[in-house]
């Protein structure tokens, strides 16, 4: 990759728009808003938003799955459907999508067959990535149609991943994930940022979103409500934070003394947390439903 091809944005979007339409005009939803959004390479980039928001809309615009109504994304540096580009994106559905009657192997041998490699090369991926996502070896010549939710999730990202791709689109990774699972879906996530991946994720679990996205973006009904780092948008400016172990009460007294005599100093509190992303984005929803209750119309009429 040259220079310049490595600081072209990952995903960029302009004035991107998604209106589907009723049957009346009318029931048209404006599912997406005008979104502005650039990922740079080699970044995890959270989409965040209520249930409808818009996410999975965002991305299957992104993948050329549905066309926009109005205005451009760009993938990699190309127009968003170009066929070399798709190449170079792996894609983890919302649902996991896979024949039932075939078993984990079979499947992604099916997939790898679609990218033209040959017996060594499936082989060799198909053992790499099964391993990757920590399928269970018992289970991987079982049928799909007996699987847990997690470890068809499991085959699904392998699937994602097979061809290697430089930008992996994830819609909700981790639901049906147990909290071990989570963790592991988290740590596979970093894993891919560390082999130079661009990652694009969704998700609701927010906690999880915060430990692993560089930067987050939150949808409501269709518009970008707030973007930034994680840090800049949970850090608390002026706020002063100091940690250390194993501290003395009584140097824990005089610390907490000397900062109550500086001058404009206030709230001092020892073992003051930062605010958390789950804060941000449940004041940010809160907000926004008791401005649109504000502004509906009186009760008894309909909504
Ligand atoms: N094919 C479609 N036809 C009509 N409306 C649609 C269609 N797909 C999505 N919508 C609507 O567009 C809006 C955004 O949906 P989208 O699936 O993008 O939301 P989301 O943020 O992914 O939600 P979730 O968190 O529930 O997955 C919703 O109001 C949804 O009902
Ligand atoms: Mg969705």
């Amino acid at each position: 990759m040259t220079a310049a091809a490595s600081e072209m944005p990952a995903i960029e979007t302009r004035n991107l728009t998604k209106v589907y339409p009723g049957f009346f005009r009318d029931q048209n939803v404006a599912a997406l808003q005008g979104l502005n959004l650039s990922v740079k390479r080699g970044e995890i980039f959270g989409l965040l938003g209520p249930n409808g928001s818009g996410k999975t809309t965002t991305i299957k615009l992104l993948l050329g799955l549905i066309n926009p109504t109005a205005g451009q994304s760009s993938v990699l540096g190309k127009p968003t459907g170009d066929q070399v580009t798709r190449r170079l994106i792996g894609y983890l559905p919302e649902e996991t999508y896979l024949y039932r009657f075939l078993n984990a192997r079979q499947t992604l041998d099916f997939y790898a067959r679609l990218f033209n490699m040959n017996r060594a090369q499936r082989t060799r991926a198909i053992d790499y990535y099964l391993d990757f996502v920590g399928l269970d070896p018992a289970v991987r010549r079982r049928r799909l149609k007996t699987y847990s939710k997690g470890q068809a999730r499991r085959v699904g990202l392998a699937q994602a991943l097979l061809n290697d791709p430089e930008l992996v689109i994830l819609d909700e990774p981790t639901s049906g994930l147990d909290p071990l699972g989570t963790m592991e879906m988290k740590n596979l996530i970093k894993e891919l940022k560390r082999a130079g991946k661009t990652v694009l994720l969704s998700s609701h679990q927010l906690a999880d979103v915060e430990d692993v996205c560089d930067r987050v973006c939150i949808l409501y009904r269709g518009k970008l409500e707030v973007e930034g780092t994680v840090d800049s948008l949970l850090d608390v400016k002026d706020v002063f934070r100091v940690e250390a172990r194993n501290v003395p009460p009584a140097l824990q007294a005089e610390v907490v003394a000397m900062l109550e005599k500086g001058s404009g100093v206030s709230e001092v509190e020892p073992g003051v947390q930062r605010s958390r992303l789950e804060d941000l984005f449940k004041r940010l929803v809160l907000e926004k439903r008791a401005a649109e209750r504000a502004q509906s119309k009186p009760a008894g009429t309909a909504k």
